[in-house]
C-alpha cells in the first residue's frame, strides 16, 4: 500500500510525471509564478491568491490536461477556479492554454486534493466542487484507491457553503 506516516490514507494516484514536453516544461518553469499555488500548512486564502480578486470559488480536484477547467475559467469569468493535481506535464499544459487565454481567474496546484481538503480548505468555504472521470481503478484489488468514498463525500459536504455544487461524471 503506498501510505506514509505523514500522509496515511491510501493514495488514489501513482506519483509518475511520466515524459514532459519542452512546452509543459518551460511552462511550469515560466508561468508557475502566475499560476501556481504553493502548498501550505496554512488554510488557503482565496482572495490573496487570486490577486485580491473576491469571487465565487470553484474547485476542481483532478485536472489531468486542464481542459474542462481552462473552459470553465473562460467561460465564467465572474468565479475563480483551482485547479489540483499530482501530475505536472498536465499542470504544464493547463499554464499554458490559462496563458494563451489571458485568463486570470485560473490558479493550480500541485498537490494531492485529499490532503489539501484536509489542511487546506476552511468549511463552507466553496462554490462548487468538480470531478471529472477520477477514478481509473476498475480492478476490484483496486478499488480502495478510488478517490470517491464516504469520507471524500464527507469531506465535500464540509468544504462546500450551503446551497453549493458538487458535479462529478464519471464512467
Ligand atoms: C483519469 S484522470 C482524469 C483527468 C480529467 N479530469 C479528465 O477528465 O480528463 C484522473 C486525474 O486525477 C488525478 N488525481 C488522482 N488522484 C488525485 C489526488 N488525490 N489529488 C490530485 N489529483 C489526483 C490524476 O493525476 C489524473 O490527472
Amino acid at each position: 500500500m503506498n501510505k506514509s506516516p505523514e500522509n496515511p490514507h491510501i493514495r488514489s494516484f501513482v506519483r509518475r510525471d511520466g515524459r514532459f514536453t519542452d512546452a509543459q516544461r518551460h511552462a511550469l518553469e515560466s508561468l508557475w509564478a502566475d499560476y501556481g499555488v504553493e502548498p501550505s500548512e496554512e488554510p488557503l486564502d482565496f482572495t490573496s491568491l487570486f490577486g485580491g480578486r473576491h469571487a465565487p470559488q470553484h474547485l476542481e480536484i483532478g485536472i489531468g490536461m486542464g481542459d474542462a477547467l481552462v473552459e470553465m475559467a473562460q467561460a465564467d469569468p465572474e468565479n475563480n477556479y483551482l485547479g489540483i493535481d499530482v501530475h505536472r506535464p498536465g499542470l504544464g499544459s493547463v499554464m499554458q492554454k490559462a496563458h494563451a487565454r489571458e485568463l486570470k481567474n485560473l490558479r493550480v496546484m500541485s498537490a494531492d486534493a485529499i490532503t489539501v481538503l484536509q489542511k487546506n480548505l476552511p468549511d463552507a468555504s466553496l462554490d462548487a466542487v468538480y470531478l471529472f472521470f477520477p477514478d481509473p481503478w476498475p480492478k476490484r484489488r483496486h478499488h480502495k484507491r478510488r478517490i470517491v468514498n464516504a469520507a471524500f463525500a464527507e469531506s465535500i459536504r464540509r468544504v462546500l457553503k450551503p446551497g453549493g455544487h458538487f458535479h462529478m461524471a464519471t464512467d
